[in-house]
C-alpha cells in the first residue's frame, strides 16, 4: 500500500475523478494545481510542471504519482520537470503516465508530443507505469457537439471508443497499488460505436433532430483515424457507456455546446 498518492493535474476531468475514486477508498491524496484550492478531501499543494515551482513539497513522502496533467504545449517540458524532480527526492516514486491510445498512429502534433513524454519517462530509470486510454466521453461529445451545431451535421466516417473518466480513475487506482509495470494494455471503451451513432445519441439527448452526413475527407489525419488508430481492438474495459453518461448530465441543452 502507498503510504502517499500524489495526483498531478487533480482539478482537471480525469484527475479530479481520480482524486475522488482514491479519497473514497481511503487513500491519502495529495493532490497538485497552479492556483490555491482546498476540498475534495486532498491535501492540496500548489505548484507548477513547467517550472518546476513547488515540486520539491509536492512530492515530499509520496510513493506514487498518478500523473494526469497535461499542458497541450509543452507536454514533454512538463514530463522532464517532473522526472527531474522526482529524481531529486531521497526515495523515487513510482510515476504512473497517462497517455492516450493511438499516439503512435495518429499524426497530430498533442499525440507526437505524448509518445515523446512517454519514451522520456521508460528512458528515466524511474519506476514507472505508462497507461493510454481512449477519448473519454467529454471529449468525443464536445467534437460532435461542434459539428451538430450545423443544419446537417457533417460527421467524419470514424468509430471511436469513449471512455468514462471514472473507469479509468478505477483503473489509476489499481496501478497506484501495483508495481511498476512498464507500458500496460490499453484502457478502452465499452463499446465502439461510429460518428454518425454517437452524433444520433448526442442530438438524441440534447433533444434536437439534425440530418447526419457521413463525409470522407482528405489527408493522413482523417486516414488514421478512419482505419481505426483510435481504438483498442479486443479491449473493452470501462463500463460506463456513451449513452449513459449523456443521461448523466445535468443539463441536457448544455450538452449543445463545446
Ligand atoms: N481527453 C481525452 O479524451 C483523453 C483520452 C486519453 C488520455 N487522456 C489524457 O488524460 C490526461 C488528463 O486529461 P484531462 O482531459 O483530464 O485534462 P484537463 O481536464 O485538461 O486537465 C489538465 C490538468 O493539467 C493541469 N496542468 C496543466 N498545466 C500544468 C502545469 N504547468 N503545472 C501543473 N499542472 C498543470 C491543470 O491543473 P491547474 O489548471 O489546476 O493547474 C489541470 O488539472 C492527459 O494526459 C490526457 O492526454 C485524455
Amino acid at each position: 500500500m502507498p503510504e502517499r498518492i500524489l495526483v498531478t493535474g487533480g482539478t482537471g476531468q480525469l484527475g479530479s475523478a481520480v482524486v475522488d475514486r482514491l479519497v473514497t477508498a481511503g487513500e491519502r491524496v495529495r493532490a497538485l494545481s497552479r492556483r490555491r484550492r482546498r476540498g475534495a478531501g486532498a491535501d492540496w499543494v500548489v505548484g507548477d510542471l513547467r517550472t518546476g515551482r513547488g515540486l520539491d513539497t509536492a512530492l515530499a513522502g509520496c510513493d506514487v504519482v498518478l500523473h494526469c496533467a497535461t499542458d497541450h504545449r509543452h507536454e514533454v517540458d512538463v514530463m522532464r520537470t517532473l522526472v527531474e524532480a522526482a529524481r531529486w527526492t531521497g526515495n523515487p516514486p513510482h510515476v504512473v503516465y497517462v497517455s492516450i491510445t493511438g499516439v503512435d498512429r495518429v499524426p497530430l502534433g498533442y499525440y507526437r508530443a505524448k509518445l515523446a513524454a512517454e519514451e522520456l519517462l521508460a528512458d528515466s530509470g524511474l519506476p514507472h507505469t505508462i497507461q493510454r486510454a481512449t477519448q473519454f466521453h467529454s471529449l468525443v461529445r464536445a467534437v460532435l457537439a461542434g459539428v451538430s451545431r450545423l443544419p446537417v451535421a457533417p460527421v467524419p466516417r470514424w468509430r471511436f471508443q469513449p471512455v468514462d473518466v471514472r473507469d479509468v480513475a478505477v483503473r489509476l487506482a489499481e496501478l497506484a497499488n501495483a508495481e511498476p509495470a512498464g507500458r500496460v494494455p490499453d484502457f478502452a471503451g465499452p463499446e465502439v460505436l461510429t460518428a454518425t451513432e454517437l452524433t444520433l445519441a448526442l442530438l438524441t439527448a440534447s433533444g434536437r433532430t439534425r440530418r447526419v452526413l457521413p463525409v470522407r475527407l482528405p489527408g493522413g489525419l482523417y486516414r488514421a483515424y478512419a482505419e481505426g488508430g483510435n481504438l483498442a481492438p479486443g479491449h473493452a474495459d470501462g463500463v460506463i457507456t456513451f449513452q449513459e453518461y449523456l443521461a448523466q448530465q445535468k443539463d441536457p441543452a448544455a450538452l449543445r455546446y463545446h
